[in-house]
């Protein structure tokens, strides 16, 4: 299997990378929360907000096993992947996992104005629940990841060559 996987918070960059590393490697993207929003027939919000977070993360797990059966892909994960380990165990089984990391004022900066990410708490806001999420899933991104990709300060573009380096065995 070789798929390249991208983990990582909310606003580190997975879909766009996704594309560029997909072209570059001849794979697919493949983003799982477009699947999730097709699939679930609303967007995110609209999901949450009438089914809850638990039935996100059902079809989420459902999706993230789907992609684990093909090859060939670059699957962007959504950020909260890891919280499952069934999800990483057969993500893991199909290819290398990357994890673009980034520091808590970068993300916060990133996200501020989308509306699509609801509050993952429900106490706080987006940009005010990050320091506390970042700090519970900092060890489940470290524990999964083969490669640490820092994005702080980087494009989009810059990120994405040092993935393809890596999966082209450069
Ligand atoms: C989530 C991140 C989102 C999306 C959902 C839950 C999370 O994906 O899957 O809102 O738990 O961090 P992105 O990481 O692409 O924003």
């Amino acid at each position: 299997m070789n798929n390249a996987i991208l983990m990582g918070f909310r606003g580190t960059g997975k879909s766009s990378v996704a594309e560029l590393v997909a072209m570059a490697t001849n794979r697919e993207a493949y983003h799982m929360d477009d699947v999730i929003v097709e699939r679930a027939g609303r967007s995110i919000p609209e999901l949450v907000e009438e089914k809850g977070w638990e039935a996100f993360r059902d079809i989420e797990t459902a999706v993230a096993q789907e992609a684990a059966a093909s090859s060939n892909l670059v699957i962007d994960t959504g950020g909260g992947v890891v919280l499952r380990e069934e999800n990483m165990t057969r993500l893991k089984a199909s290819g290398t996992v990357f994890w673009l990391s980034a520091a808590s004022d970068t993300i916060r900066s990133r996200i501020q104005d989308d509306t699509q990410r609801p509050s993952l708490t429900g106490m706080k806001s987006s940009t005010e629940e990050v320091d506390e999420l970042l700090a519970e899933r900092t060890p489940l991104y470290e524990q999964y990841a083969d490669h640490v990709i820092h994005t702080d300060g980087r494009t989009l573009g810059e990120i994405a060559s040092e993935i393809i380096d890596i999966v082209c065995g450069a």
